[in-house]
């Protein structure tokens, strides 16, 4: 395994992201609040950059009591991004696509050592 450099931590900000290569192989590192995650950007779809795309806060739907619908809302702390080609949507959290969480897209360990930060491929 090879670390290979992210980018300083300073300038990494809360909802940036950056794609990595690693010969043939790409990654997104996300940071989201103080927390990175880091995926492959091949979609399990059609093989699109899945790390590429829109990142949204997940919708959820809140239900009363007699688990009737109050409606849908953005969460306030799960965000999704989305692949740009066909909208496969994934978990920042996870990497498992929303629609079938058996999917999941491969996942990478991030690590700062001083002020940088590198993903272990
Ligand atoms: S290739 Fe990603 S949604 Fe189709």
């Amino acid at each position: 395994m090879a670390e290979k450099f992210v980018a300083k931590a300073d300038e990494l900000k809360d909802g940036d992201r950056r794609i990595i290569f690693d010969g043939d192989n790409e990654v997104g590192v996300f940071r989201h609040g103080d927390q990175y995650y880091a995926y492959s950007n091949f979609c399990l779809h059609q093989g699109g950059p899945a790390c590429e795309g829109l990142t949204i806060a997940r919708v959820e739907e809140r239900l009363n009591p007699d688990k009737t619908s109050r409606g849908l809302y953005f969460s306030g702390s799960d965000m999704n991004f989305v692949c740009p080609w066909h909208g496969y949507e994934y978990d920042m959290k996870t990497g498992e696509c929303i629609s079938d969480r058996r999917l999941k897209l491969r996942s990478y360990k991030v690590v700062q050592r001083g002020d940088e930060v590198y993903v272990v491929t």
